[in-house]
């Protein structure tokens, strides 16, 4: 298939377009290069530097307008028409989206209407979307399902859940499918080795962790001691980006193949805490890893775990590079070397 992935470059993003191109397809990136990287583009892949905000500029790169000429595309054969388009352009802290909603609404909710609308005017009939589980909220009860009640609690989620919403009337009125895939905690990088793009002021756990491991930062916070869980650290559900790229591409696959959307979790189905994770990457680094208990952070669920029995059933997919071991040894690995 041909397919538009954009925000191809970001961290989540270049591991998906790794993704479709060993599988044979033909791929552009479009990214704006606000968090992606130069250095997680594919020379096999098409990249157009733009913004999902720009309209007009969109539009061109959907119907295979922009040009090696105009100076902003690069790269691969060229791309229109487009089978699909894999969207994984967004603000993503949920922390930061609590005290700058605007940030998302504007790049999450209106870039996503162009997106929406640029694929229905090119005639773009398959989106792959980045959802998250962060549409859920507090769980009621544990693992999560698709059927679990969707209630955010940070204004990030509420942006993944208008999208979804969304996504379903264009289905209706326009005869888009998407995929909206609601990912767990991603970490990791290719298992295979060929990414090496670190986020910049990285938010998540694992990334903090490596920098404390490598010297960037000077130790780990652990934000509470005193869940209601065996050590008393959150437990979360780390899934590993290259089970979360072989995600994208099954769903696209199932929506391509039988004209039904869906929305899914993508989750590794095992819990975490903090502490097995940080033991893990000191044993896996050899490095000590200094970490300190704070207080408790504002919205911290005690447990999180995905069922992905639905993933499974419909998509054949099932997480097999998340566990612990392989998510800090390919994060680690990446870490080591720069
Ligand atoms: C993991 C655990 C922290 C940092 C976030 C988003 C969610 C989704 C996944 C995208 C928690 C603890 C963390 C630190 C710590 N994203 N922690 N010290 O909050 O589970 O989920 O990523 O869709 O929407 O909210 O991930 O990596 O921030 O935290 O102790 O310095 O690590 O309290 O228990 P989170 P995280």
């Amino acid at each position: 298939m041909n397919i538009l992935i954009i925000g191809g470059a970001g961290y989540i993003g270049s591991h998906v377009a790794r993704e479709f191109l060993d599988q044979g397809h033909q791929v552009t990136v479009f990214d704006n290069l606000s968090s992606g990287l130069r250095r997680n583009l594919f020379p096999e892949a098409r990249f157009i530097h733009g913004d999902i905000l720009d309209y007009a500029g969109l539009l061109r790169a959907a119907s295979g307008k922009s040009d090696a000429a105009a100076g902003n595309a690069t790269g691969g054969k060229t791309g229109a028409p487009f089978d699909a388009l894999v969207h994984l352009a967004a603000a993503k802290a949920a922390g930061e989206s609590m005290v700058r909603p605007e940030k998302y609404s504007v790049n999450n909710i209106s870039g996503t209407m162009n997106i929406l609308n640029v694929a229905a005017e090119t005639g773009i009939r398959n989106i792959v979307f980045s959802s998250s589980a962060a549409v859920y909220g507090e769980p009621q009860y544990l693992p999560i399902d698709e059927k679990h009640p969707t209630n955010p609690e940070n204004y990030y989620g509420f942006t993944k859940l208008e999208i979804e919403r969304f996504l379903h009337w264009y289905d209706k009125l326009k005869g888009i499918h998407f995929a909206a895939l609601r990912y767990f905690n991603a970490a990791g990088y290719d298992v295979k080795g060929r990414l090496a793009g670190l986020e910049q002021n990285p938010a998540n756990l694992i990334p903090i962790i490596m920098e404390a491991a490598v010297g960037i930062r000077k130790e780990v916070q652990v934000f509470g001691d005193d869940y209601d869980t065996p050590d008393g650290t959150c437990i979360r559900d780390y899934v590993h980006v290259s089970d979360l790229a072989t995600g994208h591409a099954a769903a696209l696959d199932y929506i391509n193949r039988t004209g039904k959307s869906l929305s899914i979790n993508l989750g590794s189905e095992t819990g975490s805490s903090v502490l097995e994770v940080l033991e893990t990457a000191r044993k896996v680094s050899g490095r000590p890893i200094p970490a300190k208990t704070v207080g408790r952070r504002p919205g911290d669920p005690a447990r999180l775990t995905a069922s992905s029995g639905l993933a499974h059933e419909l998509l054949g997919w099932k997480a097999k590079h998340s566990d612990m071991e392989t998510l800090i040894k390919t994060s680690w690995d990446v870490y080591n070397k720069q």
